[in-house]
């Protein structure tokens, strides 16, 4: 059975807004969505912004804030990085992991994901761990195979009390940014091999999957109704405020 019963919004927002433009935002945003007892929701602005997020948002504690990624040592010689235990002392509490923009344009092997899930459980932060299959993967009946390698690598990495703690997101990556989205039913079907896969692998049956992948106002109702489909990871129409209250609202 589950704990969490709440819908979960998550918006990441990418290389998009700076600490005035997140401050612009949240100003707005707090106006547009009132708390809802029924919704979870979780920013992922650059770490450049996290604190103006966290400012933001003093006095609204239903509003959470995480980074985008995190390198998987504490502290070190690697130029640009931060690391979890720095996102969480600038008051972010999530951390998303395995991108499909990390794995494609970092470099970010399933090593590289099992790591920093362990660094940002160590620190504190709930990571929600990205899975998903590109277009050639899905046209050459590799769907399953896929999701299974990028969660066993995972979740056979780490100890085997953190798999508990392990909220996800299947986005299948031909749908990101490309206004294609999965078909509910197509959600459906993934979103029960990724449950499936998590708890062959020793993670927990109860855990959080969210889908996305060109999530909008217009979808969010169809989506949210697909079989395991526990809340979204909206990119693009998150980064407006009118646009992503309307999908907080939904469900
Ligand atoms: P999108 O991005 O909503 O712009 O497709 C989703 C994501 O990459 O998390």
């Amino acid at each position: 059975m589950k704990m969490e019963t709440r819908q979960f919004f998550a918006a990441n927002w990418k290389m998009h807004k700076g600490p005035r433009a997140t401050t612009e935002f949240v100003e707005r945003f707090k106006k547009l969505h009132r708390p809802r007892s029924e919704a979870r929701v979780v920013f992922f602005p650059p770490s450049i912004s996290v604190g103006a997020f966290r400012d933001g948002v003093r006095d609204r504690p239903d509003i959470e804030v995480g980074v985008q990624d995190v390198h998987a040592e504490r502290d070190g010689a690697h130029t640009g990085a931060i690391s979890a235990p720095m996102a969480r002392e600038a008051g972010a509490t999530w951390a998303l992991v395995g991108h499909s923009e990390r794995r494609r344009e970092f470099a970010d092997d399933d090593a590289a994901v099992a790591a920093k899930t362990s660094a940002i459980m160590a620190a504190g932060m709930f990571p929600i761990l990205c899975v998903g299959e590109t277009l050639e993967e899905r046209e050459a009946g590799d769907l399953e195979a896929v999701l299974a390698r990028q969660l066993r690598a995972v979740l056979e990495a780490i100890d085997p009390e953190q798999r508990q703690g392990l909220t996800y997101a299947y986005e299948p990556v031909w749908a990101i940014g490309t206004g294609r989205t999965a078909s509910p039913d197509d959600a459906t079907e993934a979103h029960r091999i990724v449950r499936r896969e998590i708890v062959a692998s020793g993670g927990s049956e109860s855990c959080i999957v969210l889908y996305g992948g060109s999530v909008k106002p217009g979808n969010i109702q169809d989506l949210l109704c697909g079989e395991g489909v526990d809340g979204v990871l909206v990119g693009g129409a998150s980064l407006d405020p009118e646009g992503f209250a309307a999908i907080c609202a939904a469900g």
